[in-house]
């Protein structure tokens, strides 16, 4: 049976409530009682994201130029590394509730159709900043082209350890120089294969995931993506109107993997949990042994990529988050995709923090993000003349 919000709800920042019960152990995002300005499209597309392992050098240094830079701002700056990954734990970690008395009924923006618009807006404010940094507009967040095999591991540039702000030690380093596997939540249960990258592959087990991988790009965009609620994901439900309804509250969004699109479910769900770290098992999760706290006061044994709550703590999740980006952008150009025309979807409305020198809230709503050029940025042409994965015959 199929999981439908019997009315799409509109979700805005004034439902949202911050609250924070762990005891200002994980932080509220800053916040302001200056006005909020409404967004204004970029005039002209000036940044072109690359995939992160063909990027020149001279990029390579723009960018570990720009998060050395935004690692360094101070804590008070909603604009500070720090700050930027709050928001996605913030918005995903049940710190913004609908109701603020009641901790059944926490507001995420995973698990429907905000994924794909929200995800783009805070990839763009955190792309901006960077570029303000250094003083360079054209600054363009490179993606992980995992969906070409040449893209298929960990980007180098994030893997070397030295003095490098791209670098963070809570990952799963045995699958850092490893060929990626799109269906490592499957072969998990069957001992993955783990084969390491090989520009030029020679053995048929390599070949075999290559192609397994390219199947699964085919299936997340094509063959289980037509259409938006299968791409993009099931309507957004309050636990009030489920309620209207007949269900239980949290019933239609706790139905996670059915409420999800293709673009969430899939490649993206798969590579958080291959880049992150797992503390080994039977090994107590706490502090001390590398676990998570999570908002509901328990401590996670994956960390950063593999749960969510810190997954904005890893540099390379904004660059697999372009990637995701790039497959929606792909979707609903080549592909001919629409998204929803539901007002409730479209005017729906977030509040980020813009300009890093002197920071300020802009309200953005998903009917200013459909179009990448709106943002004023747009993905390499060359990166999407063969996509190895559309002719695949599955
Ligand atoms: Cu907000 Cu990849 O998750």
């Amino acid at each position: 049976a199929e999981v439908t919000c019997p009315k799409g709800d509109k979700v805005n920042e004034k439902v949202v409530l911050c609250t924070d019960p762990a005891g200002g152990k994980i932080p509220c995002p800053p916040t302001s009682t200056d006005q909020i300005i409404d967004f204004k499209p970029e005039r002209m597309v000036k940044r072109i994201r690359q995939p992160a392992h063909l990027l020149s050098r001279e990029n390579q240094e723009k960018y570990k130029e720009a998060l050395a830079k935004m690692k360094a701002l101070p804590r008070d700056n909603p604009l500070s590394f720090v700050e930027q990954a709050a928001i996605h734990e913030a918005y995903c970690d049940g710190h913004y509730r609908f109701d603020p008395t009641n901790k059944d009924n926490p507001f995420d923006v995973h698990f429907s159709w905000i994924f794909g618009p929200w995800h783009r807006m805070y990839i763009y404010f955190y792309e901006r900043a960077l570029g303000q940094l250094i003083g360079d507009d054209t600054f363009a967040l490179p993606f992980w082209n995992w969906d070409h095999p040449s893209g298929m591991v960990v980007p180098p540039i994030f893997r070397d350890a030295a003095a490098n702000p791209l670098f963070d030690a809570n990952r799963n380093m045995a699958n850092m120089d490893k060929l990626c596997d799109l269906d490592y939540l499957t072969s998990l249960a069957k001992g993955p294969v783990i084969v390491p990258f090989d520009e030029n592959p020679k053995s048929d087990q390599y070949k075999e995931l290559v192609y397994s991988n390219l199947a699964i790009m085919h299936q997340q965009q094509i063959r289980g993506g037509k259409g938006a609620r299968a791409f993009l994901g099931e309507k957004f439900c309050t636990a009030a109107s489920e309620k209207a309804a007949g269900f239980t509250p949290g019933e239609l969004q706790s139905k996670k993997t059915k409420a999800q699109g293709t673009l969430e479910r899939m490649a993206h769900t798969t590579l958080h949990v291959w880049a992150g770290r797992r503390l080994p098992a039977g090994t107590a999760c706490n502090a001390s042994t590398g676990g998570v706290l999570g908002h509901d006061g328990t401590y996670k044994c994956s960390n950063d990529m593999g749960f969510l709550g810190s997954a904005g703590r890893d540099p390379l999740f904004y660059s697999h988050h372009a990637n995701v980006d790039r497959m929606w952008h792909i979707w609903s150009t080549k592909l001919g995709g629409h998204g929803f025309p539901d007002p409730e979807w479209l005017d729906t409305s977030f509040v980020f923090w813009d300009n890093v020198e002197n920071p300020q809230r802009v309200r953005i709503k998903f009917r200013d993000v459909l179009n990448a050029a709106n943002l004023g940025y747009t993905y390499d042409k060359e990166s999407e003349k063969d996509l190895p994965w559309i002719k695949v015959d599955l």
